[in-house]
């Protein structure tokens, strides 16, 4: 059986299920919110270490402002209402991405990144303002200023995810098969479901049949 020890999600189909089911995108993000609490759950029933979840990218910011707002407001509620319960479950949420956000939200992550910096039993990634193609740029110019050997390890150290390990699993909802900026050195080696049901759709059920199909699978690392 496969080790499973850190799982990254694209969560899409938001949009789509909105439209349909409530003639509103952002009805898709509300619902949108609601499975992310329940993975969050079955990712600790499952005794995985660490989870990523692409929430907003570097090309999100080409939607309507009305959407953006939207995400952004209801990120800000989250962490208000949720973060003492996460902390009390000895979550650490850690952002990756670039923080350029308005100052009030820039203060609430820092404050929530800063409050759980030493819980263990989960770590969640929130890729917020998230391109790998950004990360990477950014990891070569450190090396370059910090006249380092450019090396696996020393790029290694110049990424946001430094101190967690490669997605051992990337699961994709939407239907759509592409990896959209997301993680591209550190998936390298990833097993990878691509998942048809919309976010909102996706359930417990879902997630636990794809970690059961990643834990079989016979993972090689490029050997025989
Ligand atoms: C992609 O679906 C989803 C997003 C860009 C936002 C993800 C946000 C959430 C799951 C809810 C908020 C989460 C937190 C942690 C506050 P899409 O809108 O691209 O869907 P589409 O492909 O159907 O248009």
């Amino acid at each position: 059986m496969n080790p499973l020890n850190h799982v990254a999600i694209i969560m899409d189909g938001n949009g789509r299920w909105g439209l349909k089911h409530k003639n509103s995108r952002n009805a898709g993000h509300k619902a949108g919110l609601i499975t992310v609490e329940k993975v969050i759950k079955e990712t600790i029933r499952n005794k995985i270490g660490f989870l990523t979840l692409y929430a907003f990218s570097t090309e999100n910011w080409k939607r309507p402002k009305k959407e953006i707002n939207f995400l952004f407001s209801l990120l800000e509620s989250f962490l208000n209402n949720r973060l003492d319960e996460l902390h009390k479950q000895n979550i650490k949420l850690k952002i990756i991405g670039n923080k350029n956000f308005s100052k009030k939200l820039n203060q609430l992550l820092n404050t929530a990144e800063k409050k759980t910096l030493k819980n263990k039993k989960l770590q969640i990634n929130l890729a917020l303002n998230y391109g790998s193609k950004f990360e990477l740029l950014n990891a070569f110019k450190n090396l370059q200023k910090n006249k380092a050997k450019i090396n696996e390890k020393n790029l290694r150290k110049y990424l946001q995810t430094a101190d967690v390990p490669d997605p051992d699993l990337l699961i994709r909802t939407g239907n759509t098969k592409r990896l959209s900026n997301f993680l591209l050195w550190q998936l390298a080696y990833s097993e990878i479901f691509f998942e048809k049901k919309l976010w909102p759709e996706f359930n417990v059920k879902d997630y636990n049949k794809i970690i059961k199909k990643y834990k079989i699978i016979k993972r090689n690392f490029g050997k025989i």
